[in-house]
């Protein structure tokens, strides 16, 4: 496993690697790694010849200062996680290798990018693209892996890859859970543990809802999920949304083509958790 800062090395190694004929796989992170990364490294190693990992906190994706300055960065524990499986590379560049030049590109993404997380964290999925479009271009990798919790976020990413006609693969992958139910994110370590106590009722109600959903109204079912996640005063909801899989539109009837997945957000104190099921 080799670490590399700069695009110029990078570019050079991985060039050797594909004159061989060896496919790349790419897992982008921000880092703070945990087993829902780590899955992603493993289906690329199943799938690919190469796998290469970024750990790069993104700033324009942050819409909030304090956020951005409190992401925890652990490139060392990381890298020591990394070491545990199959991964060649690490890509670890600063702001300045990523952005020479501050990025004013705008994407379009229409309501991909306006609802749930794109109403509640205005500029965040133009930040996305444009880190998730540099990274492709800079890594060149035949397929390149995002996590299925990020719902909205693999919807952006597939339509970026398509108004660019980046030659890439993107490969979803299932979200990991802990014993109980609540999905992984690198946010969950920040949760205190009164927090952290009642944070699974959040997917036990989501598969709830499941098991009934189709017996109720979209809308019974919405105000089910939110009031059930309300009910402990630990949890407050931020948005709750039964939308079609592909363009994001929320769903008034269960009749409407197309696979529906319900999304919500959380927050558990200060921390926000997100978190969805297939209907
Ligand atoms: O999902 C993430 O960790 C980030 O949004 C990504 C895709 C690595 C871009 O910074």
């Amino acid at each position: 496993m080799k670490l590399y800062t700069t695009i110029t090395s990078l570019q050079k190694a991985l060039k050797e690697e594909r004159l061989k004929g060896l496919k790349v796989g790419f897992v982008p992170t921000m880092g703070a790694l945990h087993k829902g990364h780590l899955s992603l490294v493993e289906m690329a190693a199943s799938m690919c010849d190469i796998v290469v990992v970024s750990i790069f906190v993104n700033p324009t994706q942050f819409n909030d200062k304090n956020d951005l300055a409190n992401y925890p960065r652990t490139l060392e524990s990381d890298m020591k996680l990394l070491s545990t499986i199959r991964c060649e590379y690490i890509f670890s560049p600063s702001v300045g290798e990523v952005y020479p030049v501050p990025d004013t590109r705008k994407f379009e993404f229409g309501a991909l990018e306006t609802v749930m997380e794109g109403k509640f964290r205005p500029g965040h999925f133009n930040g996305v693209a444009q880190v998730v479009s540099r990274l492709l271009e800079i890594v060149l990798p035949d397929k390149a892996f995002f996590g299925r919790k990020d719902f909205q976020q693999m919807a952006v990413i597939n339509e970026l890859v398509r108004q660019l006609n980046l030659p890439v693969e993107i490969i979803p992958c299932d979200i990991v859970r802990e014993k109980d139910g609540l999905a992984m994110s690198s946010r969950n370590k920040l949760l205190l543990p009164e927090y952290r106590k009642c944070a699974p009722l959040i997917y036990q109600t989501l598969k709830e809802a499941k098991e009934f959903a189709m017996k109720k109204k979209v809308a019974e079912v919405k105000k089910y999920v939110v009031s059930q996640i309300n009910a402990t005063q630990l949890l407050n909801v931020e948005y709750f949304e039964i939308v079609d899989d592909t363009t994001l539109i929320p769903i008034k009837n269960w009749n409407e083509t197309g696979t529906k997945v319900g999304c919500i957000a959380v927050f558990a104190g200060k921390i926000r958790l997100i978190d969805n099921i297939v209907f």
